[in-house]
């Protein structure tokens, strides 16, 4: 091969290794927007099912799944502190820490000590503070209680596992 056609050769494939990062992605479909689920979404698909699930567990005396069920509402709490610091000029992470840290630290140690008393009552605080963001945010229709009668989620055993 002469220097010359070398040289051809090397620009060419330059060119088809470059081309479709030159040609601005023509040709390759737009990302699709980020799927960004709204204060509500969040409420109803993370926050509501753990706050029914930690719910679950306790009446059950389930320890265990508590505490790791509990973990993972303080988890998706933290989440939409993030996501949705501000809704409607409330100040939602603000208030998410102020009224949910306590509650739950309480049912922490209830579930350390295995404390039915003690889970009842910080559960009905928990529950309580859920009710009093939604009253301060103007959703006071949105009433949460503690669940009643037979778990929804009938494809999950929630009593503790037999030793
Ligand atoms: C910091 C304030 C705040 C706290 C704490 C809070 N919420 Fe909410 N929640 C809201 C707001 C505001 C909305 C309305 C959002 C919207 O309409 O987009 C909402 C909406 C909801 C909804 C949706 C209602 C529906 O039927 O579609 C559910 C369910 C819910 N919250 C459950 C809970 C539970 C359970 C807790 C406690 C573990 C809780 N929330 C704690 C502010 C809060």
């Amino acid at each position: 091969m002469t220097s010359r056609r070398h040289a051809i050769a090397l620009t060419l494939a330059a060119c088809a290794v470059l081309m479709p990062a030159a040609a601005g992605g023509q040709g390759a479909p737009p990302a699709p927007p980020a799927y960004r689920p709204g204060l509500g979404d969040l409420m109803t698909m993370t926050v509501q099912p753990r706050h029914l699930k930690v719910g679950l567990a306790g009446q059950e005396r389930n320890w265990d799944y508590l505490a790791y069920e509990l973990h993972e509402l303080e988890e998706a709490l933290e989440r939409v502190a993030k996501l949705v610091p501000k809704w409607r000029e409330i100040d939602i992470a603000g208030l998410i820490v102020g009224s949910t840290k306590e509650p739950i630290e309480a049912l922490e140690e209830a579930a350390k000590k295995r404390d039915a008393a003690a889970f009842n009552e910080a559960y009905a605080r928990l529950t309580a503070a859920c009710n009093a963001c939604h009253q301060s945010a103007k959703v006071g229709m949105i009433a949460i209680q503690v669940p009643r009668g037979s778990s929804p989620f009938t494809n999950q055993d929630f009593r503790p596992a037999k030793p």
